[in-house]
């Protein structure tokens, strides 16, 4: 027996779960070949950022403004706006080139976190033959004078501008900091969402004390970070229709972490810190582990695999919430 490994996601039919999330990976077209090969279900590209394209048309306007009734013969020197390349037009045209030459879906990334006349570029996506767009809501909420409820219906608006713009299925990639999490992320649903991505990883800054500045350092991710989607993906899939998808991300990198993520609710495992430590064809070695495991404990099928351990599932559902808290104090035992 060999276990099917097909999942829906976003209403897109995927031959394995197991999918290439935002990185640099996956914007480059001989990457997304190997990874391809390797047995990957779909790539979501890298985020074309809010501040690239506002930033691009500020720049463009500027220089438009700069030299207006200098020198006639300036004129020549600045850029033609209707050929001016910038940020979002090189995103666009790489989303094409990688769609062309993909057979799996690719799934274009928007990162912002205010609405503004950038969110056309939603519709450019979809026009370069975008699958799904994934629209990454990165927030630090670091202004004492807005509450909560501010910030959330902020996102609850960005969210339901990027879905007027676009027909393609929508999924939203949320941080875990939320006050109330799982009531936000219903009406993130409720705002146009047909996926949540969970979650989106912080990068937390830190000092350089030779040279006293903020240090932005990129750190992989490890195992143990799997913990936090994975308690809240079984909390929320009994709660979320069944046609909401739910994809995994953070701390995946084995066929193991794959297989919790699913069993909990997830209709995809994503993966990056993994495939940018072991390559593309990492993603063959997930999938063969997966298989033998399935195989091992009779599981014929994903789709028979997932949401089998969901809060609604398991045979005690507090495990998921605070009754975990006292157990989880008591179990150590000092030898770890
Ligand atoms: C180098 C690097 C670049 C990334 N770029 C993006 C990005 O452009 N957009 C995005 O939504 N996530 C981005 N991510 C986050 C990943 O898509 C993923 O959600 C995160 O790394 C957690 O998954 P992992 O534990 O498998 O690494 C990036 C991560 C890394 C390490």
């Amino acid at each position: 027996m060999t276990a099917d490994l097909r999942t829906r996601y976003l209403g897109l039919e995927l031959r394995s779960p197991i999918v290439a999330s935002a990185s640099p990976l996956t914007g480059d077209p001989a990457a997304v070949a190997k990874l391809e090969e390797a047995g990957v279900g779909a790539i979501v590209l890298p985020s074309l950022f809010e501040e690239e394209i506002v930033g691009e048309e500020f720049e463009l306007n500027r220089s438009l403004d700069n030299g207006a009734g200098v020198f006639a013969e300036a004129l020549d020197y600045f850029p033609d706006p209707a050929t001016f390349s910038g940020a979002g037009d090189r995103y666009i045209a790489r989303l094409e080139q990688i769609e062309r030459q993909a057979s799996v879906p690719v799934i274009a990334s928007l990162n912002a976190t205010s609405t503004g006349g950038w969110v056309e570029y939603a519709k450019r996506m979809q026009g370069a033959g975008a699958d799904a767009l994934e629209l990454n809501v990165y927030r630090v909420a670091a202004d004492a004078s807005k509450s909560a409820a501010e910030l959330e219906a902020a996102d609850l608006e960005l969210v339901a501008a990027v879905r007027a713009a676009v027909t393609i299925p929508l999924a939203v990639k949320l941080s875990p900091y939320y006050t109330a999490f799982a009531g936000h992320a219903g009406r993130v649903v409720d705002s146009g969402a047909n996926g949540l991505v969970l979650f989106n990883r912080f990068y937390q800054p830190d000092l350089d004390l030779d040279s006293l500045e903020v240090a932005n350092k990129i750190e992989l991710s490890a195992a143990w970070e799997l913990r936090l989607p994975l308690r809240w993906i079984a909390i929320l899939r009994p709660q979320l229709g069944a046609g909401v998808s739910i994809a995994a991300t953070s701390g995946i990198s084995s066929g193991a972490d794959a297989l919790k993520a699913l069993m909990v609710g997830a209709d995809v495992a994503m993966m990056t810190s993994a495939l940018l430590r072991h390559g593309p064809g990492h993603v063959r070695a997930v999938e063969s582990e997966m298989r033998a495991w399935m195989d091992q404990h009779e599981y014929e099928s994903v789709a028979q695999l997932r949401g089998s351990a969901s809060r609604a599932a398991v045979a005690n559902p507090s495990a998921f919430e605070r009754a975990n808290y006292m157990q989880t104090l008591h179990s150590w035992n000092g030898s770890r």
